[in-house]
């Protein structure tokens, strides 16, 4: 018996091994859709109220914008000092759509043009892949607003918005 459950334990932790693997392969060739975010700080203090957005969605001028702006941000005081805020203004800057090489960030910055938005949400590129997603789903208690990435896309942290790990609070899986 003893060594059943010894035999049983070692396939699964292969199984679990073999799964990890294959997903960091698969990372690993394609790479995420945006360069992840990863300065404490700004993890911190930009992913309190909301997903901490990747930089890589917006243009430099947008996040320079954007943080001139905190003290009213989309309706709430999101101010700073002085100091946090021009390491977190350097930091977005730095990563934004037009200063990184990446594919989802190509695709928003020749959507964008040269327009200054300052809601990945309303970007044309976005709507346009968000367009099947009626309403009522939104209105779901678990997503609220689209502003709201990780909600649906499971591995929004990692900068990977593939179709396959989405997950739809009340709808499931996401099949086009
Ligand atoms: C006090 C809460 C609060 C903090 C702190 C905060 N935000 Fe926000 N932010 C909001 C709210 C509220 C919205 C609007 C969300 C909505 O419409 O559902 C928002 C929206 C945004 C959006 C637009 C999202 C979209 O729809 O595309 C961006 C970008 C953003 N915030 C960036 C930041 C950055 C950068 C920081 C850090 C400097 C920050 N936020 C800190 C409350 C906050
Ligand atoms: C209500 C769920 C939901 C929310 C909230 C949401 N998305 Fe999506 N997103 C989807 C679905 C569904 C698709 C379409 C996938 C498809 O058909 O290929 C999608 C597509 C995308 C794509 C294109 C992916 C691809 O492989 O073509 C990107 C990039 C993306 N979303 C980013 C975001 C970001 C950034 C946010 C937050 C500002 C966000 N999404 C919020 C559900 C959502």
């Amino acid at each position: 018996m003893k060594k059943l459950i010894v035999a049983i334990m070692s396939a699964g932790v292969m199984v679990l091994v073999g799964v990890a693997s294959a997903d960091d392969d698969e990372r690993g060739r394609r790479g995420p859709d945006v360069k992840p975010m990863t300065n404490p700080l700004y993890l911190s203090e930009c992913g309190s109220c909301h997903f901490a957005y990747q930089a890589g969605f917006l243009p430099a001028r947008s996040w320079q914008k954007l943080m001139g702006g905190l003290a009213d941000h989309f309706g709430d005081n999101a101010e700073l000092n002085e100091t946090d805020r021009e390491v977190i203004e350097t930091y977005l800057v730095a990563n934004a759509a037009d200063r990184v090489e990446g594919r989802r960030s190509n695709k928003f910055m020749r959507s964008i043009g040269d327009s200054t938005p300052l809601r990945i949400s309303e970007v044309r590129y976005f709507r346009h892949e968000h367009d099947e997603i009626p309403q009522r789903v939104i209105k779901h208690k678990n997503i609220g607003s689209f502003s709201n990435c990780i909600a649906c896309h499971t591995k929004a942290d990692l900068g990977s918005y593939a179709e396959r790990e989405i997950r739809i609070p009340g709808v499931g899986r996401w099949e086009d």
